[in-house]
């Protein structure tokens, strides 16, 4: 199943003369009437014939000429037989001034660029931005793995672990921050990992190395053998990305 977006919504006519005059764009034949042809060569040029006498124009960067719509977003226009374009002239996540381009951080995410400013937007939940359909489309197995967000009780969490935005976990406000620059608490429902409150208000989970469990006694990872507040079976997950999301436990 594929989810296409259709997501460019702006009507784009600009274009610019580049004052270039040729009469051998235009057909002498319709030498009386007025009318627009496709540049032979750019997809992104139109040439208008007035009297016989040709003007070339060209659309805004990012934008292609369709014979009967004019400048469109590029790719909506077939350009396979005039495959040339200006040279790009957008900055940051714009390639080109208009457009839509992925984010590199990938999951989903891709910029919708107007006159060179890019406009944040994200594929629904689980699909993967695809730059050449310009569109989304299903993840594959490694992509939805990258990017499966933490659901920890609940709250969904960045693949980069912050919790900040959580609201069943909240730092205690008068916070002393015992290990220098954080403070230690218990994760609840998996006795493998642990919560640490950064000074400066980020919220990460931390997880245990393979063999030791999480200690409320001396707020540290001890072994596992030897924990009495971790009653085993502990739910053994390698990264914090993969963290399942516990339901059994209530946590107020
Ligand atoms: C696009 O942005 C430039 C400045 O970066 C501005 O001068 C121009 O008027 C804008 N064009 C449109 C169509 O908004
Ligand atoms: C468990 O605790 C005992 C005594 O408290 C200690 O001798 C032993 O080394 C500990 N085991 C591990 C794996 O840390």
């Amino acid at each position: 199943m594929i989810g296409f977006l259709v997501v460019i919504s702006v009507l784009f006519f600009e274009s610019k003369c580049l004052d270039q005059r040729d009469t051998s764009f235009c057909d002498p034949k319709y030498s009386g009437s007025s009318y627009a042809v496709p540049h032979p060569q750019f997809c992104d040029k139109y040439v208008t014939c007035q009297r016989g006498l040709a003007q070339v124009y060209v659309c805004e960067d990012g934008l292609a000429y369709h014979p009967s719509k004019g400048c469109r977003p590029l790719h909506t226009v077939d350009c396979s037989s005039r495959p040339f374009l200006q040279p790009p002239k957008g900055s940051g996540s714009c390639r080109r001034r208009y457009g839509i381009f992925a984010d590199p951080r990938g999951c989903g995410r891709f910029f919708k660029c107007v006159n060179d400013s890019a406009i944040p937007d994200k594929c629904a939940s689980g699909l993967t931005f695809d730059e050449k359909s310009i569109g989304c489309r299903e993840s594959s197995p490694e992509e939805a793995e990258q990017c499966q967000e933490l659901a920890l009780l609940g709250c969904n969490v960045d693949p980069s672990g912050d919790l900040s935005s959580c609201t069943w976990f909240r730092c205690p406000s008068d916070d002393t921050y015992p290990y220098g620059d954080h403070s230690r608490h218990p994760y609840p429902g998996n006795c493998g990992f642990y919560i640490l409150c950064i000074r400066g208000g980020q919220v990460k989970i931390q997880g245990c190395p393979e063999g030791s469990v999480y200690s409320v006694e001396s707020s540290s990872c001890e072994s596992e053998v030897n924990s009495t507040s971790c009653k085993s079976p502990r739910n053994l997950v390698p990264l914090v990305h993969k963290l399942p999301s516990p339901s059994s436990s209530k946590f107020n």
